[in-house]
Formats: C-alpha cells, sequence, structure tokens
C-alpha cells in the first residue's frame, strides 16, 4: 500500500467512523493499568482490535494507529504536530524552545539550522572521530574482564555526538557528566510520565534529589559548552557554530535560550539512542555467535586484517543487516505521539481536533502481518532480493516526515563502524549478574548488561 492511497481523508469525507475501543479496559482506569504493567505487550496487542482503536487513559481517550501504512500517514500529514504528554513533560524539563519539540515555523527553521551538519555528505568529515572512538572501546575493553555495558555504550555515544557536533576538547570528565546526567534524567522522566504524581516529585527524597541535580548539572554543562566556544573566539565548520551564528525570521539572532535549548535538544536524544542502540548490538552479538563471526568474517575480507576505517562501512553488507536488524526487533525509540490540529481521520477514521495519537515502532517492527518469522533475529531479511517483502513504513526507526530523525546517516554510520570494530577483535559472553531483559523507559535498553570480550 502507498502513502498515496492512504492519504487521511478530510473531515468532509463521507461515513467516518469512530474507532473501535480497545478491548481490555477497566472502569475508571480503562487501559492504563495495562499500558503501565506491560506497555511493550499492550502496544503489540492492539492490532487485533483495529488499525485505529480507541484506548481510555482515565478520563481522557487517546487514539492508537496500528498499520505501517497508517503510521506512515500519520507522519506525513499536516493535521498533526508534535505535542502531547510525551513532549509536555520533555518540553518542562529539557526547554521549550529545542528543535524537538517546536512546532511550525520555528521548527523549519531550525530543521534549516541543523540540517547541513547532518548531511550525507556531512558524515565523512566525522570518520576519523568515529575511527578513533570505535577502536578506543577495543583498546579499553581487555579479554576476560567484565565490561559495563550501560555506561560504556553511553560514553561512547556522548563522545562521538560531542566530538563532532560541538567538537570539543572538554571530553572525557564533560563525557562522563553527561552520561550520568542523562541517565539519572532519563529514568526520572519516564517515571514522572508514567506515574504523573506532580508535586510528590517535589519532595525531598533521595531518588528526586538526584534526579534535580542531575538536569541542574546538564543545564549547567550546556551552558559551559557554549560560554567556553564563544570565549575561544573561534568558529569551526560545527553544529555548534550554526546554532551560535543563527538567525530568527526576522534576520535577528536568535535569544541564548533557544541556543541554550538547541544544544540540549540535540545532544540529549543523540546520545540515548545511539546508546541503547549500542547495547542490543552488544547484546545480539553475544546471543547470535553465528552473526558475531559472520561479521567478523566480513570485516576481515573487507580490511585485509588492517584496523577497520569509516570508508569500510558501505562494504560491510552484512554488518549493516545486522545492525538494521537489531533496531527492528529491539527499537531505541519504542513509541511516539502526535496531537491533530484540526477535525481530520485516519483510514476512514475520525480524529477530533486536540486528540492525542499514539504509535509504537516496536509494534510496528515485530508485527507478523509485516515479518515472516517476525520474532526471529534475522539479518539476510534486509537483502535486496528480501527487503522488497517488508511493508512501506513497516521499518522506519527513524520515523519519516518533517520530524523524521536529521541524524539517520550520522547515526548508522558510527553503529556500523563499532559493530565492525568491535567483532573483528572480540566476541562477547554474558556473565553472571548480567540482565539483558528489556527495560522499558524513555527508549528500550537492557536492564544491566554485562559481558565479557572474549578474543576470537
Ligand atoms: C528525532 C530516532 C539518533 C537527534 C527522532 C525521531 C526518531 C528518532 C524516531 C522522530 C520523533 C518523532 O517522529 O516524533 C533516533 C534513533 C537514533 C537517533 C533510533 C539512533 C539509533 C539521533 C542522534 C541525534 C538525534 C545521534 C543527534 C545527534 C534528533 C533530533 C530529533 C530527532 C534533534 C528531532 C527532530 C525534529 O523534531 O525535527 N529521532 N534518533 N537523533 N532525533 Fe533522533
Amino acid at each position: 500500500m502507498t502513502v498515496e492511497s492512504v492519504k487521511p481523508e478530510t473531515s468532509e469525507s463521507a461515513e467516518l467512523r469512530e474507532p473501535p475501543l480497545a478491548g481490555g479496559a477497566v472502569p475508571v482506569l480503562g487501559h492504563g493499568l495495562k499500558l503501565v504493567r506491560d506497555p511493550l505487550a499492550f502496544m503489540s496487542g492492539l492490532g487485533v482490535h483495529g488499525d485505529v482503536v480507541r484506548l481510555k487513559l482515565g478520563p481522557k481517550t487517546v487514539y492508537a494507529v496500528t498499520t505501517p501504512a497508517l503510521t506512515g500517514a500519520l507522519a506525513l500529514s499536516p493535521d498533526y504536530k508534535i505535542d502531547g504528554p510525551l513532549w509536555e513533560s520533555l518540553e518542562g524539563l529539557l526547554g521549550k524552545e529545542g528543535v524537538a519539540t517546536a512546532n511550525g515555523p520555528r521548527h523549519r527553521r531550525q530543521r534549516r539550522t541543523i540540517q547541513p551538519a547532518f548531511r550525507l555528505d556531512a558524515i565523512p568529515a566525522y570518520g576519523t572521530v568515529m575511527e578513533e572512538e570505535a577502536h578506543a572501546l577495543t583498546e579499553r575493553w581487555q579479554p576476560g574482564e567484565t565490561v559495563d555495558c550501560t555506561s560504556e555504550s553511553f560514553r561512547v555515544a556522548v563522545r562521538i555526538a560531542a566530538r563532532c557536533l560541538l567538537r570539543g576538547d572538554y571530553m572525557d570528565e564533560r563525557a562522563e557528566r553527561l552520561s550520568i546526567d542523562l541517565a539519572t534524567v532519563f529514568r526520572g522522566m519516564y517515571r514522572r510520565m508514567v506515574v504523573p504524581l506532580g508535586p510528590l516529585y517535589r519532595l525531598p527524597f533521595p531518588a528526586n534529589r538526584e534526579f534535580n541535580r542531575a538536569l541542574a548539572d546538564l543545564h549547567l554543562l550546556v551552558d559551559e559548552i557554549v560560554a567556553e566556544r564563544r570565549a575561544s573566539g573561534q568558529k569551526p565548520d560545527d553544529l555548534l557554530t550554526a546554532l551560535l551564528e543563527a538567525k530568527d525570521d526576522n534576520g535577528d539572532p536568535i535569544g541564548e535560550q533557544e541556543i541554550h535549548d538547541q544544544v540540549v535538544a540535540i545532544l540529549t536524544p543523540g546520545s540515548e539512542t545511539v546508546a541503547s542502540t549500542i547495547m542490543w548490538l552488544l547484546q545480539v552479538l553475544a546471543e547470535h555467535p553465528e552473526h558475531a563471526e559472520k561479521v567478523r568474517a566480513e570485516v576481515e575480507s573487507v580490511t585485509g586484517g588492517r584496523p577497520v576505517a569509516f570508508a569500510d562501512v558501505r562494504a560491510l553488507r552484512h554488518t549493516n543487516n545486522v545492525v538494521v536488524e537489531a533496531m527492528r526487533l529491539r527499537p531505541a525509540v519504542w513509541i511516539l505521539t502526535r496531537r491533530a490540529v484540526t477535525d481530520t481521520a485516519l483510514g476512514g477514521y475520525r480524529i477530533p481536533a486536540g486528540a492525542d495519537i499514539v504509535y509504537s515502532p516496536y509494534a510496528i517492527q515485530r508485527d507478523a502481518r509485516s515479518y515472516g518469522h517476525h520474532l526471529d533475529f534475522d539479518p539476510d531479511r534486509w537483502l535486496p532480493e528480501r527487503v522488497k517483502e517488508v511493508p512501506k513504513y513497516a521499518m522506519s526507526p527513524f520515523s519519516v516526515g518533517n520530524r523524521k530523525c536529521p541524524s539517520d546517516h550520522f547515526s548508522m554510520s558510527q553503529l556500523s563502524l563499532i559493530t565492525a570494530a568491535i567483532s573483528a577483535k572480540y566476541r562477547f559472553e554474558q556473565v553472571g549478574g548480567s540482565n539483558d531483559t528489556t527495560r522499558v523507559g524513555i527508549t528500550l535498553r537492557p536492564h544491566r548488561l554485562l559481558l565479557q570480550p572474549v578474543q576470537w
């Protein structure tokens, strides 16, 4: 099915129906308890009730979209904007003026400012940093020692984002702070979203104090980065310079708050998502030694034994397919929301203005209606001769449309390079105390992945 054939109907369309209510609602709480208890199973089970279904979350009605074609239509339609509980809570904590939460003309202007740093032809300039960081991992890790994959993945993701996009030589100490701050902030934000107990989060409990301290440090860190760049008088060709030099629609410099919020809005999604994906890649390499071996052999055949380079990534077809398949089964971004700006329609169903709409890339990418052997880890499903079987929008981990992640090329290059560099040197085994079950937060990641590198 193409996007055109599921283009949202206008509200004038005849015979719009009300979407069916998803099964399992209980009085007062509706579907809330199910969503909180096991969000992944809940979202994955909605497809049997309809292509668009109504959910009751307490007194509120939320609409869930369950087919790839309709998620594409939703993401591409101007009738929906970024808004809803997820974004409100992000805005309150991370700032209201960054690209990830803005809408309308401000959003378009901000995308124009940041886009050049992420364009396909801009990525090779980041190759050396990505290579250095990928190989540094293999040198830090020693055979037989336990690798704490959470902190290591955060560390490398933050270092690559900060070194490539903000070009500072203030690394390690700050990357470490940023990793710890972000991990704490994201954990607390998720709790505040699913259990919105407002005033309770202001009480001086240790968890609240830790959250507030991390959030304050995150903002302080961003102020330090901006102030240092200004004080240096230098204007390297990077994203930070683009943000500092940006003008608003009247040609005036953008305000301090917007610069600050923009840096936050790029660093925060940039590190949490990549870090979570690296954790899943490590988990996959440990769980599927046959694919770890295939990646190793591919890297060797391409490099002839020299350290893998950024320029090799394009030739590493199986490695890339391992990354894509890991992202299919364990998408870092597992839930997305939109709000209808007008009375509109999706798939023949009426969506009223102001309605919150939700969908889950996790549910879409694991749906048996789109994928044969849907739960098998099968990187070969991405081979050119088989990829045609995948319905449009059934694999959109970076989303589509005007809110599509600007960093798809930047992220895929570093993920493939890291996977290649570590697999060339090691295979991995889980060790005692490791827990690779899925931890649901703002992103999906393993609870506590502990691995031992084993030299080939
Ligand atoms: C937006 C996924 C890495 C910066 C998004 C969205 C998704 C996504 C699905 C769209 C949200 C929506 O439609 O509502 C991912 C994944 C990543 C990744 C899976 C890595 C595996 C990054 C990195 C950066 C970044 C490395 C920056 C360094 C952003 C920004 C937005 C965004 C700024 C907001 C774009 C807008 O609203 O216009 N990302 N992302 N992401 N991402 Fe990423």
